[in-house]
């Protein structure tokens, strides 16, 4: 079964990822990030080429509860293809509660296990990035919810360690495995590190060789080229997009195009940027009530004028993000969006940087 973003032919590009039993349709993704990675992004990255995606994390607690809350987080459009629910949780009956709805009566094509949240009262409840100090729990965990998923199944989420004297990715990949999850995927900071510092590739190359199970690596994916140097450099099978992804959903295509070699067509004619933001911002108003959906909205027009056609220094850029940081309805970005067309029609300004 070959499933994700656009299909090109097999021929043209290097061997597509296998992923448990799907032929990836190619070797970039969305990683899951909280009040970003809803489906009116997801929907975004899949039509650009991300070959999956995942929910932001929920706790497992609160899926078993079914609260109402949690449960629209992990609300999918019917377009979707391949999509991971992610749980997060240290307590093996709330897990495996959670894993039965999110794989049983919500669909999921298959199951994320987080234990890479660096929440410190997530960490200190020996959840998430807590677990990484206990790679035998993480088997077990794994296991258990292995089996309440199935069939759908599971993969894990995880960070290098909990600091710099404590890497224990290798050894927590290794249990992953063993305990059933076809894939895990490493954001390769510490716990301590937070969102901070660097990431480190070379963890995400130790893991690639001490697992049979696909590799998705991530972690300062700025660039198409970024995500394609991580691929050649540490061998893993797939590289997860995160923050670049949020305001510039288009930079999947590019990535494809740069894997198949072919000449990358960037996405950075005006009408085209400001189509994708408004179609964005259209989900958000159909998954959200308007209020959140417009808060959301503020905070995605600053992503998206860091992906302006003119530059993010451009004036273009800042009379955008002036006009959307403040909208507090869906008439008032509407204004926004009129006036910015106009800017876009008067093109000029977005082409070019403005210093
Ligand atoms: C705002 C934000 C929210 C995030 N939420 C989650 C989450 O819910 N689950 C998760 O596994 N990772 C989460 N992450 C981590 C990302 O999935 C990703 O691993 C990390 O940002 C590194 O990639 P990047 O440097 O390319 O952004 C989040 C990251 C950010 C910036």
């Amino acid at each position: 079964m070959t499933v994700g973003g656009s299909n090109a032919p097999e021929s043209a590009a290097p061997s597509a990822p296998r992923m448990g039993p799907w032929t990836l349709s190619g070797p970039f993704a969305l990683s899951p990030m909280a009040d970003f990675t809803c489906w009116p992004l997801r929907l975004l990255a899949q039509e650009f080429g991300a070959a999956f995606s995942c929910t932001e994390m929920v706790k497992a607690k609160f899926v078993a509860q079914r609260h109402a809350d949690t449960l629209n987080s992990l609300a999918r459009h019917p377009g979707e293809r391949l999509v991971g629910g992610q749980i997060c949780g240290g307590d093996p009956d709330e897990l495996a509660r959670a894993a039965g709805i999110v794989a049983h009566e919500l669909g999921f094509p298959f199951v994320d296990f987080n234990i890479a949240c660096p929440i410190r009262r997530v960490v200190s409840e020996g959840a998430g990035g807590g677990l990484l100090a206990d790679p035998p729990r993480v088997e077990r965990l794994v296991r258990i919810l292995v089996e309440a998923a199935a069939p759908a199944p599971v993969t894990v989420k995880m960070r290098s360690g909990l600091d710099e004297q404590n890497i224990t990715a290798v050894e927590v990949a290794q249990a992953a495995e063993a305990g059933g999850a076809i894939a895990v995927a490493l954001h390769p900071r510490t716990v301590r590190q937070g969102y901070g510092g660097r990431a480190d590739h070379e963890v995400v190359k130790a893991v690639k060789a001490a697992v049979e199970v696909p590799v998705i690596g991530g972690g300062d994916m700025r660039s198409a080229a970024d995500a394609v140097r991580l691929l050649r450099e540490t061998g893993c099978d797939v590289a997860y997009f995160g923050r670049a992804a949020t305001g510039q959903p288009w930079i999947f295509r590019h990535a494809m195009a740069l894997w198949r070699g072919e000449e990358a067509s960037p996405e950075t004619e005006a009408g085209a940027w400001l189509n994708v933001f408004q179609r964005h911002v259209e989900g958000l108003l159909e998954h959200w009530d308007e209020r959140t959906a417009i808060l959301h909205t503020r905070r995605l027009a600053r992503e998206y004028a860091a992906a302006c056609p003119g530059g993010p220094e451009s004036s273009a850029a800042r009379r955008f993000y002036e006009r959307h940081k403040q909208v507090e309805s869906r008439a008032q970005w509407e204004d926004a969006m009129a006036a910015t067309a106009q800017d876009v029609s008067g093109a000029g300004d977005l082409q070019q940087p403005t210093v």
